[in-house]
């Protein structure tokens, strides 16, 4: 019998390849939950997806959602109350029976003390240890499309990043890495229990980010490594909330202190193909950059 994956945050920059990736598989049937059914229109036109409206914070939307689903990749957006989001995704999985959950955590989840954005994750996995149900977590590393999610308007605008996080490596992955690891875990015997830690092939600062644009796209684009208490106040600036704030610039200083660059063969373990370089990725994206 095909069995029915549910993927949550099913628009978000994971969430939407896990889904385009699942589609492609033989007897998977996907079932993509998104936060609003306009924005999941396009997850429809995908061979045998299933869009299914979800509100984290409304049981009744929940319970529709995992109703018959037999496994779970689990997604909760980066807020200060991902939590308990995801604590009530899990109650769900656990009524209605779910047999796997794969969670999209982060590196570093594991560190102790660790960070605020890792210690949340941290929580939300131990819950899922608890629960009793099968589970597998990754751990990715930031991802390469944060630079076209979060940079693209200067880079554009200016030929300008703006950063605080000086000198320090980053082992950057493509969303589109995590995904095929996912899809191979939601499809494939031997990974429950498993944690994951995934990265791309090589570590790169954001002056190195800035040149690999600049290259690909053949127009100057330049780091500019911005103060802690400017980005602070540039960040209060834009309204941006203070626990996001004060989330980012302690995972920036992590960057910056050159604790972010270690790397892992996993992704290639995993899914038997190298992960994208930064140089790979931006020629895929090339039209955000310029
Ligand atoms: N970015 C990184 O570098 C990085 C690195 C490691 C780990 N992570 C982790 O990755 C996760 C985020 O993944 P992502 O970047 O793929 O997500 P994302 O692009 O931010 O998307 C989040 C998804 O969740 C949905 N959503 C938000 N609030 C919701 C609610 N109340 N009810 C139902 N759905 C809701 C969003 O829909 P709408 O847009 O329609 O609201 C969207 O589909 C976070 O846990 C983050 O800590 C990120």
């Amino acid at each position: 019998m095909r069995q029915t994956i549910l993927v949550t945050g099913a628009t978000g920059t994971v969430g939407r390849e896990v889904v385009k990736q699942l589609s492609m598989q033989d007897d998977i049937r996907v079932r993509a939950g998104v936060h609003s059914l306009i924005k999941g229109e396009n997850l429809r036109r995908l061979p045998d997806v299933e869009v299914v409206e979800m509100e984290f914070t409304d049981p009744d939307s929940l319970h529709a959602a995992f109703t018959h689903a037999d496994k779970v990749f689990l997604i909760t957006p980066f807020t200060d109350g991902q939590v308990e989001m995801a604590k009530k995704l899990v109650d769900e999985a656990k009524k209605t029976g779910v047999k796997h959950i794969v969670k999209l955590s982060a590196l570093g989840a594991g560190e102790e003390p660790g960070i605020q954005l890792g210690r949340w994750h941290r929580e939300i996995e131990r819950y899922i240890e608890q629960s009793g149900i099968p589970y597998t977590f990754l751990r990715p590393a930031s991802f390469m499309q944060n630079f076209e999610n979060y940079n693209s308007a200067t880079i554009k605008q200016e030929g300008k990043i703006y950063m605080p996080t000086g000198e320090g490596k980053v082992s950057y992955i493509d969303a589109r890495d995590i995904a095929a690891v996912a899809v191979q875990v939601l499809t494939t015997d031997g990974h429950e229990g498993q944690i994951y830690d995934l990265t791309g092939p090589e570590a790169i600062t954001v002056a190195e980010v800035a040149d690999t644009i600049s290259y690909v796209t053949g127009k100057p684009v330049d780091y500019v490594d911005v103060p802690e208490d400017a980005a602070r106040q540039a960040m209060q600036q834009q309204n941006v909330p203070n626990w996001m704030t004060d989330c980012l610039l302690e995972l920036y200083s992590v960057h910056r202190a050159g604790y972010s660059g270690g790397i892992t063969g996993r992704v290639e373990e995993i899914t038997g193909r190298k992960p994208h370089t930064f140089r790979q990725f931006v020629k895929e994206y090339k039209d955000c950059f310029c």
